[in-house]
């Protein structure tokens, strides 16, 4: 029977309860429904709504119904929704006193703190997880703080950099979003209750005191928008999407990497699949599910902004459709990120090979070009010169290493013996001046500056 049934004559056609029906998917709130109705009642018997002996029945059954689910999930069934769930059974078993539980309070604005209370804690964990990975990646950067690799432009070969510098930019992506993430938890960490329907209540409901009890820092200051605010999921969502496009990143590089024609990484086996008909495979499931699954997610804000695009205030039932694709995103995101914590340090990396690639001669083109700007030359000019050196090579088929003084003399008067040392990628990684660089000695500094900057984040969290 639903909450509000009294009124009605007929019951709803089996078709309209299967429509409208979002205990399948909203019963995961069971816990924090408990929660919020335990502050609620806490709060009605402090404004003199229910009396000391009711609130000792209630804090009971709340408790003995927490643990009969703990035990038994598949308690949670024949209801519209998990909170008409709670309430019908709370009220089963304490009659009248149970009536009392949905004074001065909504659904909508029993929904919308469910919804913050569970997110609360989920983006705790999400937010360990994301520092964990972030972990592993400056482990990585450390141990391959001075491995040359090619960078690439246009998945061109580009210059030389290493490894540890392909871990940090994406230890870099991470970290934004760890940073969205703790600015999100401010906008989630809200007390929407009180708001009632969407008016309030002429009931002297001391919210602050609510707030108190579930550790919210804030109180909504309109009730409009307290049951019908749904940015913060939204927000969330935003968190989930890019976050997981990170992931999606690093899983195409390690896709490309572990291509023969590629051949820098192998991987391990507790993380990669065979085929069925080709006895020699060994495929990247991991990474492509990764950069398959990404797409669900942007998915998911997609469908989020769809439902709230030009919604009038304030709650409508459209927005029971937000959770979900807030609990995909939560669930697809953790589950990818424990998997990535896990894969990464268990890849091997064959660094003989990328150092014969980051060898290849005309990575060093550039740093030849600046060579020149340091001796006077304008750098246009200097990128001429160097152009005409490859073009040289290329018609010869020589490589920098293979010409004689002479013929570099023969492109500019100004090139030395000292150009000969300039044909390595630990050169060209050592000679670099700029912050931010691939520079293994201002990489070490600025994995200091993470690590101090994840340690702070480990505090605050
Ligand atoms: N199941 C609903 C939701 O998820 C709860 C609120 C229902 N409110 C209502 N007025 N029908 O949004």
């Amino acid at each position: 029977m639903a909450l509000w049934g009294s009124r009605w004559r007929k019951s709803l056609e089996e078709v309209v309860e299967d429509f409208t029906y979002s205990l399948y998917f909203d019963k995961r709130l069971w816990k924090v429904d408990l929660l919020g109705t335990l502050a609620h009642v806490v709060m009605l018997n402090k404004i003199g709504i229910i009396s000391q002996e009711e609130l000792a029945v209630l804090k009971d059954e709340i408790k003995n119904l927490y643990l009969e689910i703990s035990n038994n999930p598949d308690l949670i069934r024949d209801s519209e929704d998990i909170h008409t769930f709670v309430e019908e059974s709370l009220t089963k078993r304490i009659g009248d006193i149970g009536k009392k539980i949905h004074t001065g309070r909504s659904r909508n604005d029993q929904v919308i703190l469910d919804l913050r209370l569970y997110l609360r804690e989920e983006t705790c964990d999400i937010a360990e997880l994301l520092i964990n990975l972030r972990k592993v990646l400056l482990e990585l950067s450390e141990k391959f703080i001075s491995t040359p690799m090619p960078g690439y432009t246009h998945l061109q070969q580009a210059q030389p950099v290493t490894l540890s510098h392909y871990f940090l930019a994406y230890d870099a992506m991470f970290s934004r979003d760890l940073q969205r993430l703790e600015d999100i938890y401010k906008r989630v960490d809200v007390l929407p209750l009180g708001s009632g329907a969407l008016a309030g209540s002429t009931i002297p409901l001391d919210r602050e005191y609510t707030a108190e009890l579930l550790n919210f820092s804030k109180i909504s200051d309109n009730s409009m928008d307290a049951v019908s605010d749904r940015d913060f999921v939204l927000e969330f969502l935003f968190f989930s999407a890019l976050t997981y496009n990170h992931l999606s990143r690093l899983a195409e590089e390690i896709i490309l990497w572990a291509t023969k024609e590629f051949s820098f990484v192998k991987l391990p086996e507790e993380y990669s699949t065979g085929s069925s008909m080709m006895p020699q495979k060994r495929n990247p499931d991991v990474a492509e599910l990764t950069r398959g699954k990404c797409g669900k997610l942007i998915g998911n804000l997609v469908n989020m902004f769809t439902i709230m695009k030009g919604l009038p205030l304030s709650y409508n039932r459209d927005l029971q459709e937000d959770k979900p694709s807030l609990f995909s995103s939560i669930d697809e995101l953790k589950i990818a990120l424990r998997v990535w914590i896990g894969f990464l340090p268990k890849i091997e990396f064959d660094t003989e090979r990328m150092y014969k690639l980051s060898s290849e001669d005309f990575l060093f083109a550039t740093d030849i070009a600046e060579y020149l700007v340091l001796k006077g030359v304008p750098f246009r000019e200097a990128h001429k010169i160097v152009g005409e050196v490859v073009r040289f090579c290329e018609e010869n088929n020589k490589k920098f290493r293979e010409l004689s003084l002479e013929e570099w003399r023969g492109f500019s008067e100004l090139f030395d013996r000292d150009i000969f040392d300039l044909l390595n990628p630990e050169s060209s990684l050592n000679l670099k001046k700029t912050y931010g660089s691939p520079n293994p000695v201002i990489n070490k500094d600025v994995i200091k500056k993470r690590e101090e900057e994840l340690r702070n984040i480990i505090d605050r969290w």
